[in-house]
């Protein structure tokens, strides 16, 4: 796993959603996830709704069933998902600024459940949920295994877990680790990044059966092209993203470095992004 050269804490997840929150509300709108391309034309609002749309056929999702977004951001997903397919959706985040546009969507739907918890602390029983799933969450979690037993434990057996994540090439070079991926974790606040063989093997430690893993880097890295554009425009016309910049106060202004060295880090091939997904035996 490639770790960061500064601990990173669950505190400094949730201050890096919340000191970054206007700028992710404008840069990524109301899904802080990736885009999926198919044809290479959707607009970048259907890819992120096409993201969901994969997520959504993969957990076989039938209504009335209750499922639990592990790192919900906003609530977008859990509401689109409710809305589309009629499940009922416990979302939870770290984030005070994420939960309050979270909660004003369950204030509008019975179907929506949000609190504002940690994944690794939760308190939900046994065999709660009918399905569990985490869009790009488990990589902010220091505790990667605990994240899987969680994620058993709290499923109905037969249940099924989809797990989208950044991931590290596997035998990462030094040059990769250095320049890429050892920045990206500490910029981002990510306190470990797995490869494809940790999350297989964390799943199977947990109990899982895993049923597959899909890689998706190359349908998702416009996302970064598209985000590392955005970003460049607000810096020349809007002052206050040049202001938070040159503000020694801003802890995660460090984040607007990430933004080019994903995008580089995808087209390298250091950084790749899948879904893994898994089921609890019966
Ligand atoms: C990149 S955002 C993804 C948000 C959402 N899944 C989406 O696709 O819009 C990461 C999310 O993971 C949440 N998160 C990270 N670590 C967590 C933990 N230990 N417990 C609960 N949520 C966590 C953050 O609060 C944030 O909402």
């Amino acid at each position: 796993m490639i770790v960061p050269r500064e601990i990173q804490t669950s505190a400094a997840v949730a201050e890096h959603y919340d000191e970054l929150d206007p700028f992710y509300r404008e840069i990524w709108g109301e899904h802080v996830h990736h885009g999926l391309w198919e044809s290479g034309r959707e607009t970048s609002q259907e890819a992120i709704e096409a993201l969901i749309a994969h997520l959504a056929s993969t957990l076989d999702l039938q209504p009335g069933q209750h499922i639990c977004d592990v790192g919900c951001g906003y609530g977008a997903t859990a509401e689109w998902l409710a809305g589309r397919h009629g499940v009922r959706v416990t979302g939870l985040t770290l984030s005070s600024a994420q939960i309050r546009q979270a909660q004003a969507r369950s204030a509008a739907s019975s179907q929506l459940h949000f609190s504002q918890q940690d994944w690794l602390e939760n308190e939900f029983g046994d065999e709660t949920f009918d399905h569990v799933f985490a869009i790009e969450s488990s990589e902010h979690m220091p505790d990667k295994q605990r994240f899987f037993n969680e994620a058993f434990r709290t499923l109905h057996p037969g249940g099924r877990l989809a797990v989208y994540a950044w991931l590290a090439r596997t035998s990462a070079r030094p040059w990769e680790e250095r320049y890429l991926l050892e920045p990206i974790c500490r910029e981002g606040r990510l306190p470990g990044m797995g490869s494809e063989a940790e999350y297989r093997a964390w799943a199977g430690k947990a109990g899982f059966v895993v049923d597959g893993f899909e890689d998706l880097s190359t349908r998702v890295r416009r996302t970064w092209a598209l985000c590392t554009g955005r970003v460049a425009r607000k810096l020349l016309t809007h002052t206050q993203y040049r202001r938070y910049l040159l503000d020694a106060h801003a802890r995660n202004r460090i984040f607007a470095l990430s933004v080019p060295r994903i995008w580089v880090a995808y087209l390298t091939g250091s950084m790749r992004y899948g879904l893994l997904t898994a089921h609890k035996p019966k």
